[in-house]
């Protein structure tokens, strides 16, 4: 098998690319990623001397590039992850998701409708549907009600996928995953946001009243999702990919605090997110019976390596972390009530 996988160097991309070489079948292996904030080389560097595996550093917008990788490489599938995928970026700055998110993909299934036997796995997420209150949750057939500018750009692009299927036969599959967590993921997001603070005795930031509720699904759990839809996935289908372990982020936040051995009083109650879903809620019933995937990381089990992970990388923390994400977390923490109301004024 010949994959082209985008987002490669991001959190998700590169745990599937470490995964996905520990097979033989896998005959060759191009990532093609844009580095932008979000993408280390360092995430892929345990493969970096695998002969199968080639890093090709360039936008997904870039249709001439773009073209001419799948023409040289004739994938069996491309694995499209490269996005912006962060919701408080999303709504400091929408501009870059939209470019990347919706037309990136549009470039790359353009690509795919020249290449008609590449299968087109669209990795999307299931902010899509929005919040849900108790007792529901959604399924595949599920409207779609996104919130962010992040989440509405990633409904728009699953959409303009599923077309692609529907009116000139690429064979797509869409998915959507609940919140993934796990080594190596870009320390602005909820849990390695936390354990870094906690680990460094520094305010853990919860936004308001942290009764918001996320559904945990360990990365490597994710990605053998992906791997089994790789196989046994329906083209033209949507299957959601749920980790089965919905909690409050304030228990989420208390749980980090237990494992690190750190204080309670650390905890600070911030400016609400502008549009926060107040609860996701999945059914991954389809992908259980059509594929026998199932979830198998028990949360604390999970929440106990990615900690030991960060301990033991402080280094690749301090290095994503200087530069741009200084900017980025004063925009988003220092003065946030200020630049929350500014921002929904203009
Ligand atoms: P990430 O931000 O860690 O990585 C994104 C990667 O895409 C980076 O390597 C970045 O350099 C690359 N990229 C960004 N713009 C690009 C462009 N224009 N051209 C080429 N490369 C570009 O993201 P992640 O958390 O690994 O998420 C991967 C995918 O999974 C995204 O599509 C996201 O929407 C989806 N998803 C994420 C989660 C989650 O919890 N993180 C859950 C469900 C779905
Ligand atoms: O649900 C899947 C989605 O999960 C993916 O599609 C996105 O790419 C991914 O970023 C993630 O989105 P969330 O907005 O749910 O993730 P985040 O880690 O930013 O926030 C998780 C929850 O924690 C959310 O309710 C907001 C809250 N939060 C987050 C941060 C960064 C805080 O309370 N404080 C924080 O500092």
């Amino acid at each position: 098998m010949k994959l082209l996988v985008t987002g490669g160097a991001g959190f998700i991309g590169s745990a599937f690319v470490r995964m996905v070489l520990g097979d033989r079948k896998v005959r060759e292996l191009v990532v093609l990623d844009k580095l932008t904030y979000a993408g280390n080389l360092e995430n892929l560097a345990p493969v970096a001397n695998d002969p199968r595996y080639r890093f090709v550093r360039g936008d997904i917008c870039d249709a001439a590039l773009v073209e001419q990788l799948m023409a040289e490489l004739r994938p069996d599938a491309v694995v499209h992850f490269a996005a912006e995928s962060h919701v408080d970026r999303s709504i400091l700055s929408p501009a870059p998701v939209f470019e990347t998110n919706l037309r990136g993909t549009f470039v790359l299934l353009e690509a795919a409708r020249r290449n008609p036997a590449a299968l087109f796995v669209h990795v999307s997420t299931d902010e899509v549907y929005g919040s849900l209150p108790e007792p529901l949750e959604a399924d595949e057939n599920f409207p779609l009600r996104p919130s962010s500018p992040y989440s509405a750009s990633k409904a728009g692009s699953d959409l303009l996928a599923l077309s692609y299927f529907t009116t000139y036969r690429v064979p797509v599959i869409v998915t959507r995953a609940s919140n993934n967590y796990g080594p190596y993921q870009f320390p602005e997001k909820l849990i390695p946001l936390m354990i870094a603070h906690a680990l460094e005795d520094r305010p853990l930031p919860v936004y308001g009243d942290g009764g918001h509720v996320r559904d945990w699904l360990y990365v490597e759990d994710h990605c053998r999702a992906l791997a089994a839809l790789l196989e046994k996935g329906r083209p033209g289908e949507i299957y959601n990919i749920g980790g089965n372990c919905a909690l409050p982020n304030l228990e989420v936040v208390r749980r980090i605090l237990r494992i690190t051995g750190k204080p309670e009083s650390l905890i600070r109650f911030v400016t609400d997110r502008p549009g926060h879903d107040r609860r996701y809620a999945l059914s991954s019933r389809k992908i259980e019976q059509e594929t026998g995937w199932k979830p198998e990381t028990d949360f604390d089990e999970g929440l106990r390596r990615t900690v030991a992970w960060y301990q033991q990388n402080t280094g690749w923390v301090e290095r994503v972390r200087s530069g741009e994400y200084q900017r980025y977390y004063e925009q988003n923490y220092l003065n946030r009530e200020a630049e929350i109301r500014r921002l929904i004024r203009c």
